[in-house]
Order: structure tokens, then sequence, then C-alpha cells
């Protein structure tokens, strides 16, 4: 990638030269091979930050193409095939990228799965405990291994990602909206008990953001042109929608802010919509 590409990523981002709001920082990326991840680890690189990355996929080989894309941008950088949701995984991870920048300041905690068409009393066991699992326990096992580090070094800041299904049900969102619920009061809890630390943790709710994660809301031009109109800005996000909070509640502009959700939405709430915009009822 020449000069040219790498100044379209950082526009793409949002970010140039000028501003490096997270210089000397070292971040942790998971979920990064693509989507709102991938976003906010180009993000973070552009605005100066040394970037780790994980997936619990690595042979399609994004993980590796988003790494190269951060180390275009001028990031050290590192990419682990790691499963959030297991301990073993989590903390050999978050020691090895430890030992590779001597700190960790900032983790964006993206990894998450969603099972659509999924109604509570219907879930089957296997899929609440996929869910819950790897969104929940996944970003709990993540905010612990990093958070000990940001305890050692009496700094840091922890951005979670909930979702909108967090703060209002949505049709057929069954133990996603429950972990993504948890997820925030995990933010809060956690925001209280490192703050003495000057560790922030704050959480992401966003709307419908295009990425590969939810392709029935938008990848048909009719199903976007539906879920876009029951959003007041009128469009769905992408995912440097997302980043861009990201960046923001990880840079020192947001350094009296802990245990917020910022919800990304374009304005759109009421879980009614969802249900519009998937059956047409
Ligand atoms: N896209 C949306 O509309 C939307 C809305 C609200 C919240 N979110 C949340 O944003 C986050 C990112 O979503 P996205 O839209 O970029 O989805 P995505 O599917 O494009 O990206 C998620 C990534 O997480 C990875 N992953 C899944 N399980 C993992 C595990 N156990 N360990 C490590 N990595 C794992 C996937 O392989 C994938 O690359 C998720 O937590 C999602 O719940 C998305």
């Amino acid at each position: 990638m020449g000069m040219r590409d790498c100044a379209a990523l950082m526009s793409r981002s949002g970010r140039n030269m000028e501003n490096q709001k997270l210089k000397g920082k070292s971040a942790v990326v998971t979920g990064a091979r693509r989507g709102i991840g991938r976003a906010i680890a180009i993000a973070y690189a552009a605005a100066g930050a040394d970037v780790a990355i994980c997936d619990i996929v690595g042979e399609d080989g994004l993980l590796d193409k988003t790494r190269t894309e951060l180390e275009q941008l001028g990031s050290k950088s590192a990419a682990y095939v790691a499963d959030v949701s297991r301990r073993d995984d989590v903390e050999e991870m978050t020691r090895q990228v430890r030992n590779a920048y001597g700190k960790i300041d900032i983790l964006a905690n993206c990894a998450g799965v969603w099972i659509p068409g999924q109604n509570l009393i219907e879930c089957s066991d296997e899929n609440w405990d996929k869910v819950i699992d790897t969104n929940l326990k996944g970003t709990y096992l993540c905010c612990r291994a990093a958070g000990k580090v940001m305890v050692a070094q009496g700094s840091g800041s922890i951005i979670n990602m909930s979702s909108q299904v967090g703060l209002t049900p949505g049709a057929g969102a069954g133990a996603y909206s429950i972990s993504k619920a948890g997820i925030i009061m995990m933010t809060r809890q956690l925001a209280l008990e490192l703050a003495e630390y000057r560790i922030r943790v704050n959480a992401l709710a966003p709307g419908v953001v295009k990425t590969d994660f939810n392709a029935a809301f938008w990848k048909e031009p009719a199903a976007e042109k539906k879920s876009a109109a029951m959003v007041p800005l009128g469009r769905l996000a992408v995912p440097e929608d997302i980043a861009s909070a990201a960046l923001f509640l990880a840079s020192d502009d947001a350094g009296y802010i802990t245990g917020q959700v910022l919800a990304i939405n374009g304005g759109w709430a009421p879980s009614s919509s969802v249900r519009s915009a998937v059956s047409g009822q």
C-alpha cells in the first residue's frame, strides 16, 4: 500500500497526520478481523497508537490483512488468533501484548456474535451458551486480564461494545440483548471499581451498523431502504461512525468520562422498528 492509500485509510477513519491523539499509546482490539473492530483498530492506529488485534477466525486471511493495514499506518502491530471466551487464550494474548508494548493503555472489546431470530423461550442451550460466553464472558475475561495490567500501571481506558438492544429489547434478539445489557452493568461496575486507578470504562451502544454481522438488515437494497427509513437521520451506521466514538472515549478528550453508555443510533431507538424492518410487518 502506498502513501496515498494510507491517506485514504486515514481519511476513511476520520484521522490525519496532525491528529495524533493516541500517540505513544498501546491498544488491544478484539474481534478486529472485520467490521467495527477493524474500523476501531484502524482509527486507533491512524491516531498514533500501537494496536494489537485478535479474532477467533484466522484462516480467511482477514485478520492478517487488518494487521498489515495497521502497520502501513505506522502502528507496531500484532495479530492473535484467540477465542475471547477462553480464559487461557485471553490471558496468553494479554501477556504477549504486555511484553511487546510494556503496557496496555486501551482495550476495545468488539468480539461478538449474534444469532438472529432467537426468541428467548425458543433459544437452545447451545445458542444461549455461545452468545453469553462470547459476548458477556468474553468481554469480562478481556476486561479482567487487561484491567490487571492497567491497575498495575495506574491508568487505562476500556471501551465495551453493547448495543441498542442492550438498552431496549429487540424482536428476535433473545440472549443477545441480555448479553449486551449485561455488558452495560459490567461497564458501570468496573468503572466504579477501577476509578481509583485512573482507569475509565465506557460502553458504546450502536444501532444497525452495516457489517457482515447483520446483512439481513441492509445487503438487499429494499431491506436497507426499509431499515434506514426507521432512523431519524435517514441512514444506517457505517463502522467508522462507531470508530470515531471509540477514538474519542479512548483519548484524553474523554478524560473525565467513565461508566457511561454512548448510544450511536442516528436517533433510532424503538425496538418495534426492528420487527417491521425484518418481517415487513
Ligand atoms: N453490526 C451491528 O449492527 C452492531 C450493532 C450493535 C452492536 N454490535 C456489536 O459490535 C461488535 C462488532 O460487530 P460487527 O458488526 O463488527 O460484527 P462482525 O461479525 O463483522 O465482527 C465481529 C468479529 O468478532 C469475531 N468473533 C466472534 N466470536 C469471537 C470470539 N469468541 N473470540 C474472538 N473473536 C470473535 C468474529 O470472527 C468477527 O470477526 C459485536 O460485539 C456486535 O455485537 C454490532
